[in-house]
């Protein structure tokens, strides 16, 4: 099933004809159908141009900009043009206005200024919303609606009297009564027990540390805060055009919103992905996250913005060199996209994104971005019967945004070197190098249907998490710093790792982090040496169901203490291995008839979409790799078997011939 009513892989960008003379318009629309644009994302921040002053609505210029769409070939990814709130909106309640952890109201002149609380703002955006689907319901053009714009970028929380009123409602619908709210907060702890809700207030800036299982009840708040605001629109949306598929583009892996939560309340997931071209490593972090699109809801999903070189908000802002722009966009295909979008479709002169590249250059058809655009069209089009086939993983990678905000509480912790998105790659990286395919998941989902999950780390765990875990059949490995807090952010009775003591065979006597730059030697029950680095734990093995020892720690304050550990089917590290390959090896050896993989040399990689295989050459130089199957690469027509040269930042997607 193709994620909207658009055939094949979906192609095009974000398309801001507000920004640009209205003779430019159909120079736009014609150059969009020579490049095989399929999508345009229009209006995301173009609410002061269609509604000029309050209830005056000016759709004639947008009206135009769909019909010239329609007529080119090129669909509507339709935005609710909420992103920003306009100037006379503001001027009237300025209290729209976020304000931050000190006190200070932010001031108009850029964009996504707006409380995620204020019902004034919200009452305003869901009748900007219903007018624009009103309006839109039967216009050819529209194939799917775009609430919003990357929530939480620039605005995740506010402290403004409003946020605090709504996050107090939030904490009553969750703990019921104040004192529920005592037990859960531990506020005996530096005398800070409440007798009334409404002293509560949100974590503003404080003389001390503030107490954590607060800040990580805001945490939740501030994901669900802007949920609501999103459900808000999504309901207008979806009672005027009910067919019409609802998205808002998601910002990769972000710490601040809870996307299993959040792509359950939409109808297909996209995704804003940029690769800092400068890294040599981003390709691993980025397919991380594109698996994780893929997982959220077990289906295709959208890329609907990458750039097509270089970007304007970093401190350097490196271009893509030849090649780079087509690879990073087959990558985001290989992992499940459905479609490959760009910020933005022409490059534009003003504004904060003067310098940020475009499908269509300043140099216009002469630069060497648009061949590359052209190209990339032509590529996409050869792909079209790769659009809705599915990635099978046995591998799945667990993550939860509850332990992943306690873990990253700003203060009081063992250490706060641990940062989880690094403990998800270094589990990632190397299942990724040897082109095994892997899901995330969430820590309370069946995972029957994994030969092997892997949870690099789980600091808050319920014991509803831990009989999840505990009823898996496939082989766990379970990270560091795992099982200490309950959903309060309170450490389990009798220490970690709590609701998974039985389960791992092991107890933590004390965590034993590492000051930077400190190694600490491991040695495997094989002989080979290892390195741990950040963080190390004093283990105990119990009396009762003892789990066998792996590795020991080898030299230091921990020697001769075991460092990784076994109870049949689970395994714990309770380090950060540089390394973490010989375990992994081990792990997936015992999985019965080993875990798919495709052999590749280093830089290459290998996904699977149903029966297409995507081999990616990352690397500058040219790559051999022996094809597992003899197939026919859809992007030259060429047949290919046995071993085949794979050109710099070159790629083949090999549709496989016979029983996959
Ligand atoms: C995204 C945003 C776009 C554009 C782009 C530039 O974060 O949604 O509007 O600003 O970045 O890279």
């Amino acid at each position: 099933m193709s994620l909207t009513r658009v055939p094949g892989l979906l192609f095009g960008g974000d398309y801001n004809p507000e920004q640009w003379l209205e003779e430019v318009w159909a120079e736009d629309a014609r150059l969009m159908a020579e490049a095989g644009v399929t999508m345009a994302t229009v209006a995301v921040f173009s609410w002061s141009r269609l509604e000029p002053r309050q209830g005056a609505y000016d759709f004639g210029w947008l009206d135009r900009v769909l019909d010239l769409l329609h007529e080119h070939g090129v669909a509507a990814d339709l935005a609710t043009a909420t992103a920003t709130p306009p100037p006379w909106l503001v001027r009237e309640h300025p209290e729209v206005m976020p304000v931050d952890a000190q006190g200070v109201r932010l001031e108009f002149g850029s964009r996504q200024g707006y409380c995620p609380s204020s019902p004034v703002y919200r009452a305003h955006a869901v009748r900007l919303a219903r007018a624009i689907a009103e309006r839109y319901a039967g216009h050819p053009a529209l194939a799917m609606w775009h609430v919003g714009n990357e929530y939480a970028d620039h605005t995740l929380e506010c402290f403004c009297p409003e946020s605090a009123r709504h996050f107090r409602a939030w904490l009553g619908h969750r703990y019921g009564d104040v004192e529920a709210l005592n037990a859960a907060w531990g506020t005996s702890c530096w005398g800070q027990h409440y007798t009334a809700l409404d002293q509560v207030e949100p974590p503003r800036k404080a003389p001390g540390p503030v107490n954590p299982a607060q800040l990580l009840d805001w945490r939740r708040f501030c994901s669900d805060a802007l949920l609501e605001l999103f459900a808000a629109e999504r309901d207008a949306l979806r009672e005027v055009t009910p067919d019409v598929p609802v998205t808002t583009n998601f910002m990769s892996i972000l710490h601040g919103l809870d996307y299993w939560k959040w792509a359950a309340a939409e109808d297909l997931v996209s995704d804003d992905a940029y690769p800092d071209p400068a890294d040599p490593a981003a390709h691993v972090a980025v397919a991380l996250s594109y698996d994780l699109m893929r997982s959220l809801k077990r289906r295709p999903w959208l890329l609907l913005e990458s750039a097509p070189s270089a970007v304007s908000w970093r401190e350097v802002n490196v271009p893509k060199p030849p090649g780079m722009m087509r690879l990073h966009s087959l990558q985001a295909v290989a992992h499940g996209a459905d479609g490959v979008m760009f910020f933005q479709w022409r490059q534009a002169r003003y504004g904060p994104e003067k310098f940020h590249s475009a499908l269509l250059p300043h140099g216009g058809t002469r630069a060497r971005g648009w061949r590359d655009t052209l190209a990339l069209g032509a590529d996409l089009r050869r792909l079209a019967e790769v659009a809705g086939t599915g990635t099978p993983a046995e591998v799945a990678l667990v993550l939860g945004w509850d332990s992943w905000w306690g873990l990253e509480a700003p203060e009081s912790m063992p250490s706060n070197r641990l940062k989880l998105k690094d403990l998800l790659l270094a589990w990632y990286a190397p299942l990724h190098a040897m082109g095994v395919a892997v899901d995330l998941a969430p820590p309370d989902r069946d995972l029957s249907g994994y030969r092997v999950a892997i949870v690099p780390n789980l600091y808050l765990c319920t014991e509803e998490q831990a009989e999840a875990l505990a009823s898996f059949t496939g082989e766990l490995v379970v990270g560091p710093f795992s099982g200490v807090v309950d959903a309060s952010d309170q450490v389990h009775p009798g220490g970690p790792p709590g609701p998974l003591r039985r389960l791992l065979g092991v107890e933590v006597d004390e965590f034993w982090p590492l000051p930077d730059g400190a190694v600490q030697r491991v040695r495997h029950a094989d002989g080979a040496e290892g390195t741990a680095r950040t963080w190390t734990e004093w283990l105990r093995l119990p009396d009762d169901g003892p789990a066998d020892v792996v590795a020991a720690y080898e030299g230091g304050e921990l020697d001769g203490l075991p460092a990784v550990t076994r109870r049949g089917r689970a395994t714990y590290v309770s380090c950060l291995l540089d390394d973490v390959t010989p375990v992994l090896g081990e792990v997936l050896a015992r999985v019965p008839g080993g875990v798919a993989r495709t052999a590749v040399p280093e830089g290459v990689e290998a996904v699977r979409r149903d029966r297409h295989l995507f081999l990616l050459n990352h690397t500058t130089t040219p790559q051999r790799v022996a094809l597992p199957q003899p197939g026919t690469d859809l992007l030259t027509g060429t047949p290919m078997r046995g071993q085949i040269e794979l050109a710099p930042r070159d790629a083949v997607v090999l549709r496989i011939e016979g029983d996959t």
